[in-house]
């Protein structure tokens, strides 16, 4: 024991050394450069675009998204920052050699990360994404993404996790711990309240402090205190009339002084308007960097309207970044990681978050079925992650008919061979794009094949099984549509049709794929097909774990982590979602793509997600933490330590496999607080955990800490979080409304829990919902 202690307290105050050493050095590296080089180090080398400030030095990693800047006299590298949150994305061949490759493994996205709501299994994850960072020379990957998925079409929903800030912030220090365990940096981002494309760049997000501090905040207070990134990637938009990147409310007073990040702060691409107010703000280094930002800083400092002082405290945290990377400590790299080892896991992940939605008498796993009719497009070609800067350039991705084939079966050959000749007349159609063209002018996806009735009814006499793969794609700089991709195409219900009335007349089953990467509309349509598995975009091993868990390989374990509601008019943001346009304002923007500045209001407060549909009443199509399992689970015993709260409260309940397989369950903690001054929602998740693999008969017992920050609300009065006096419910769920177990407890007092500021106000009244 007493070993162990000496350990820590030398680790301890070795990091402790090692931090300041860094900041000492900073200062001192800092003390020797001159004003230019200052202003050179807070601004990025540029980007390789075609039109743009050309990059003032040679790609370390060709495809990286950037550099910074190098002082070699004073033995300062040049750093490499790449995206993104699913993967290493950097060129996959580099001057036109194709003997050697740089593909990078394609990671499930993370919608579905967080529908494991598994932070080891994603902590490991994380390991492996850090090492082949490592191996690929790349000092910073510009991840985890984690914005709230606010409204369904949001474009890069995919990218993000959750609707929820407790399972978003603490799937994000989960994977920010894995990767930096490798001695790499993260960048998380996009902060903050960058919940849509529409007009990223101009948005102006006006919404409540409360609102901002328990939603649109609260991940990334989580991430920053539970995994301390090396950096923070500032958004696009501004809140409440201030660029994020220009804020010193939200990135000095909330991020640094209220919760003490260490780290740096970066801009998104080309993000903001003002280099002289991003340093002012605390945003050190701007990103990817252009010419003309060196200057107006060095101008400014020369023309006293910038304070040296601050310059130097930008360049010490860039430099403190800078001085704990691999290229500056010179550590070896193979350009060789081990994807083969690393597909495995992005397989096993992928397993762990797909979703079962349906599963109507026993329809999965199947069955007696050795020949299997594939309908649907994206049955043949996997949407192994969304687009843009989210993409990764992978080696291969298993489509779910080649996963079908390695699991044995037998597909359907007449079937195979419309859809791939189809698939392929389309794409001549459509030849393949530089990434800027495609950004610019993305190429539409291909429609759903319209197949000949006649062949739906003779394979439905020839097949044991149908299954029907629907697949959306979707990225950044654009947000999703209702028609064909919210909603279904008609092409597509009339598959799901005619496909159904085909194989039900046979006696025969219809399972469909969800290969999508965010919400769509369901309810019309689901009552159809026998059994639907929501895959997400699973990576690039997604054929093979889907197959896995449709044949009973691996058991579904995956829960939702957003509401599928009804109809997009239930969702609360339906309404003022993208935002209101002042296109008399217009002006050319990046890229020479125009440029509008447009406002959205946050009129739904704290309502989002959950916390509206279970507040309101409104019932969704599939309620966020829902998920199906071949076995099932028995909840007792929920029993809490106190049933007065002091200090924490820790929480346990059993967990049994009552059903005939093995299983893994994700076990969810609600708390419904009082409400006196504060209005609540009706319940909010506080904690989660999944179980180990339960054989059948089985029990664990999990254990929650509920702490006195998990009972309180911000109180944008006092600036202050108060945890309410009276009586507290915690529910243990199977999902937010299937509610397995409940205790009370008693707060006697109210209990202010943390003092704020009240920064970040909007200036305009906002007409919140009301219960
Ligand atoms: C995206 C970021 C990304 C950056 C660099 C921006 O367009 O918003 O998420 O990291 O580009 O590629």
């Amino acid at each position: 024991m007493k070993k162990i202690f000496s350990y820590l307290l030398l680790t301890l105050c070795f990091n402790a050394v090692k931090a300041q050493d860094n900041s000492a050095k900073a200062k001192q590296l800092v003390n020797k450069m001159t004003l230019e080089e200052k202003a050179q180090l807070v601004v990025g080398v540029g980007m390789h675009i075609p039109g743009m400030t050309p990059a003032k030095s040679k790609a370390k990693v060709p495809g990286a998204a950037g550099q910074t800047f190098a002082i070699p006299r004073l033995g300062i590298p040049s750093i490499v920052l790449s995206d993104g949150p699913a993967g290493v994305r950097i060129d996959p061949f580099r001057n036109g050699d194709s003997s050697k490759s740089y593909y990078a493994t394609a990671w499930p996205v993370a919608t579905l990360l967080a529908s494991t709501w598994d932070t080891a299994l994603v902590k490991k994850m994380g390991v492996a994404f850090g090492r082949e960072i490592k191996n690929y020379g790349i000092d910073i990957i510009l991840a985890p993404a984690m914005n709230i998925h606010r409204n369904p079409l949001g474009g890069r929903n995919f990218e993000y996790y959750s609707e929820d800030p407790v399972l978003a912030g603490n799937m994000a220090a989960a994977i920010v711990n894995g990767i930096e365990s490798n001695g790499v940096g993260t960048s998380i981002k996009h902060f903050a309240a960058n919940n849509q494309e529409t007009n990223r760049n101009t948005i102006n997000t006006i919404v409540s402090e409360r609102a901002l501090r328990e939603i649109y905040l609260k991940g990334f207070e989580i991430a920053v205190k539970k995994a301390q990134p090396w950096t923070v990637m500032s958004s696009y938009n501004k809140i409440n009339g201030t660029y994020t990147s220009e804020d010193p409310d939200l990135l000095t007073t909330i991020l640094r002084n209220e919760w003490g990040f260490k780290g740096m702060v970066m801009t998104d691409w080309f993000g903001g308007k003002d280099p002289v107010a991003q340093m002012k703000g605390g945003n050190d280094l701007l990103m990817p960097g252009r010419l003309e930002q060196t200057k107006e800083i060095e101008d400014a400092v020369n023309n006293k309207t910038l304070d040296i002082a601050v310059l130097n405290k930008n360049a010490e945290r860039v430099l403190k970044v800078i001085l704990q990377s691999p290229t500056y400590k010179k550590m070896p790299y193979s350009d060789k990681p081990d994807l083969k080892q690393d597909a495995e896991i992005s397989r096993t992940v992928a397993e762990d978050g797909m979703v079962l939605l349906k599963n109507n008498d026993h329809a999965l796993p199947l069955k007696d079925v050795h020949n299997i009719a594939l309908f649907g497009i994206n049955g043949y070609e996997l949407i192994a992650g969304g687009t843009g800067s989210g993409d990764v350039n992978k080696a291969y991705s298993v489509s779910l008919a080649e996963g079908l084939s390695n699991a044995g079966y037998k597909l359907d050959k007449e079937i195979k061979n419309d859809y791939t000749n189809y698939i392929k007349e389309e794409k001549i159609k459509h030849p393949k794009k530089s990434f800027m063209e495609e950004f610019m002018h993305p190429t539409p996806p291909i429609s759903e094949y319209e197949i000949d009735n006649n062949v739906v009814s003779k394979k439905a006499t020839e097949s044991d099984v149908a299954v029907i793969a629907i697949g959306r794609n979707a990225g950044e700089g654009r947000d999703r549509k209702m028609e064909d991709d919210f909603n279904l195409s008609d092409t597509e219900r009339t598959l799901i049709q005619q496909v159904t009335n085909a194989f039900h007349a046979q006696n025969k089953k219809v399972i469909v794929v969800l290969n999508i990467g965010g919400v769509i509309e369901m309810a019309s349509w689901r009552d159809n097909p026998d059994a639907i598995l929501l895959a997400w975009q699973p990576g690039l091993e997604g054929g093979n774990a889907i197959a896995a868990l449709l044949n009973g390989k691996v058991n579904p374990s995956g829960k939702l982590a957003t509401t599928f509601p009804i109809k997009y008019d239930d969702e609360p943001s339906a309404k003022s979602f993208p935002g209101k346009e002042f296109p008399e304002q217009a002006a050319i923007g990046l890229f020479g793509r125009k440029s509008i500045p447009a406002e959205v209001t946050y009129d739904e407060g704290i309502y989002v997600g959950y916390r509206y549909f279970n507040t309101f009443n409104v019932k969704p199509a599939y309620e966020f933490g829902y998920g199906l399992s071949y076995t099932n689970f028995a909840y007792s015993n929920l029993k809490l330590n106190n049933k007065v709260f002091n200090q924490k409260i820790i929480a346990t309940v059993n967990l049994k496999n009552t059903g005939s397989v093995a299983g893994k369950e994700v076990v969810q903690l609600y708390i419904s607080a009082p409400s006196k001054e504060l209005k609540k929602p009706y319940e909010e998740l506080k904690g989660f955990a999944k179980t180990r693999l339960l054989k059948p008969g089985e029990t664990e017992t999990i254990h929650f800490t509920i702490d006195p920050k998990d009972l309180s609300s911000f109180d944008t009065k006092s600036a202050s979080w108060i945890a309410e006096a009276g009586n507290y419910t915690v529910k243990i769920g199977a999902s937010s409304t299937d509610i397995k177990q409940s205790a009370d407890f008693q707060l006697k007092k109210d209990l202010v829990v943390e003092k704020d500021h009240n920064v970040l106000t909007p200036k305009v009244e906002i007409p919140e919902f009301e219960k």
